[in-house]
């Protein structure tokens, strides 16, 4: 799991980083989390993009709810962005996305024809986003066994290794990293209870009252389901069910709600409580 420490210094570098890269490709294809697909993506990338083609992929839809991968392919779609939620654990989705490169391939080669180039090079396509999205694991996934290393041929700059997708498209084998774009308190509490955020910058118990605000205002089903949580009950009773439910008891037999809290939240981190999206487009 990635702790979040971007120092200006560290921010700098990841962005020179980025754009070095950006020189190289045609695509950019930006991996958020499908939970909480806003707060964690970097829109910074938009104006990097400068006018590149972008596709967003939302990864770990798998854990995310399937209404909300829907709402959420809808909103970006709105927004000028081609998107696909992908479950990078299964495969399920990327054919999807090898879609949408191969129409961003066929874009290029009629812009290049019309150009008068007749050399056409492949589409090349670069993998970002901010740290605990998935992009090493969709790399692999488009990896399997067709990583080309194509760093001594002319023309290709040294030492990049890109991975042959398809006849015509090509990505880098090396993901770009992006930093949070932590706006306001409910992005940072988002990206805390993905885990893409050191446990320490933010307490357990504020932690576990979002996700049981959360859960209680749309996922209550859920909650009564698995530990008997009514409408009335606050957080704390909502720990005290968990508590009892797990036998999670302190001396004495009372409920450790201490235990209830971290548990709640590896529960929602790996998907034991069920597919859950935290945010959704207004
Ligand atoms: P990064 O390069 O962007 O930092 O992310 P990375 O690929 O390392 O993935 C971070 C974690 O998220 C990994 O789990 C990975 O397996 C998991 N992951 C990535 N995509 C998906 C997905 O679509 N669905 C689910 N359920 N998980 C996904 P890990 O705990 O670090 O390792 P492990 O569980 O694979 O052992």
């Amino acid at each position: 799991m990635s702790d979040f420490h971007w120092y200006p210094g560290h921010m700098a570098k990841a962005k020179r980083a980025i754009a070095e890269d950006l020189k190289l490709i045609d695509v950019i294809i930006e991996l958020t989390d499908a939970r909480a697909p806003l707060s964690s993506r970097n829109p910074d990338i938009d104006a990097m993009a400068n006018g590149k083609m972008q596709i967003l992929v939302m990864s770990k839809s798998d854990l995310s709810e399937n209404s909300g991968n829907t709402a959420w392919t809808e909103y970006f779609r709105s927004m000028g962005h081609d998107a696909a939620c992908v479950d990078l654990k299964t495969g399920n989705g990327m054919s999807r996305v090898k879609s949408l490169l191969v129409d961003a391939a066929s874009k290029k080669h009629e812009k290049d024809k019309k150009r008068g180039i007749r050399m056409q090079r492949p589409l090349r396509a670069l993998v970002c986003g901010i740290p605990n999205v998935g992009k090493s694991t969709f790399i692999n996934s488009m990896a399997k066994k067709n990583v080309a290393k194509t760093g001594n041929k002319p023309g290709v700059t040294k030492g990049k290794q890109w991975i042959t997708v398809s006849k015509g498209i090509e990505l880098l084998d090396s993901p770009g990293l992006l930093w949070p774009k932590i706006e306001d308190e409910r992005a940072a509490l988002n990206l805390a209870l993905l885990g893409s955020m050191n446990d320490e910058v933010i307490d357990l118990e504020r932690l576990t009252s979002e996700l049981t605000g959360i859960l209680k205002a749309r996922y209550l089903q859920l909650l009564s389901k698995l530990y008997g949580v009514s409408e009335e009950d606050d957080t704390e009773a909502v720990l005290s069910k968990i508590a009892d439910e797990m036998n999670m008891l302190q001396k004495g037999g009372l409920p450790d709600r201490e235990r209830a809290k971290q548990f709640l939240i590896d529960s929602f981190r790996s998907g034991k409580l069920g597919r859950i999206t935290l945010e959704l487009p207004e």
